[in-house]
């Protein structure tokens, strides 16, 4: 296997409507900004959002995701609109294991741009690269039982649903959840690579 450090990865990823990359010295403005916006439904699952209390915290993050994209420790990705350039949410590769080519794809979206299908846009777009430029043996999505809006991009997109892991989760109030995972493996992705293409 390669020293994860040697493998190539993209610059961007680009579907018609949506454009995904890591992230940048700079972005933390944009980001700050998103999720000023969105804390009421992202801060239950997201368990970094409270660091967020200002623009330089976010610009912290940013640069700290880039470094890890760097030692390609985790895949950070900001989800950008192409047509007005407006930084829509974060989404990535996660929970890498090099060595099993298993990845988990997460992702959040501000609130302004929910219900516009751009996450289900943005993990068809992942699972391409995770399967068909990573070699992925293994792309997994995982949402806190109670999270149907999570679950729901999950089931969209042609996940299977694999099981339940119980007391895995724990929410913003500290309250446990069960987990619910759904994943791909290449023989699934196969039978969806030709469908519509993400938007
Ligand atoms: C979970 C979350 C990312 C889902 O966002 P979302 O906007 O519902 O997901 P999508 O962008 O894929 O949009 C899907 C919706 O857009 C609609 N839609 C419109 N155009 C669409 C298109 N071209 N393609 C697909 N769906 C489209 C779908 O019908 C669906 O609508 P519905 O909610 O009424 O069923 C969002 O609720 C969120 O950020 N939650 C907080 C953070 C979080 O929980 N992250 C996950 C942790 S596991």
């Amino acid at each position: 296997m390669d020293t994860p450090i040697l493998i190539d990865l993209p610059d961007k990823v680009v579907s018609d409507r949506v454009l995904l990359r890591p992230y940048k010295s700079g972005d933390g403005q944009a980001l700050f900004e998103a999720v000023d916006e969105s804390r009421e439904h992202i801060l239950p699952w997201m368990p970094w959002g409270p660091g967020h209390q200002s623009a330089s915290d976010s610009e912290n993050l940013v640069r700290t995701w880039r470094a890890r994209w760097e030692l390609r420790e985790d895949l950070a990705m900001g989800m950008w609109d192409r047509a007005t350039g407006l930084y829509l949410g974060g989404t990535g590769l996660h929970r890498i294991d090099w060595n099993v080519r298993s990845f988990e794809i997460g992702y959040w979206i501000r609130s302004s741009q929910q219900g516009k299908g751009y996450v289900t846009a943005a993990v068809r777009m992942l699972s391409r690269l995770a399967f068909d430029s990573l070699m992925a043996n293994r792309v997994f999505i995982r949402c806190a039982a109670p999270n149907v809006r999570s679950a729901a991009v999950a089931q969209r997109s042609g996940f299977v649903f694999e099981g339940c892991l119980r007391n895995s989760i724990r929410d913003a109030n500290g309250e446990l959840h069960d987990a619910q995972v759904y994943s791909l493996i290449p023989s699934e992705w196969a039978a969806l690579r030709d469908q519509a293409p993400a938007r």
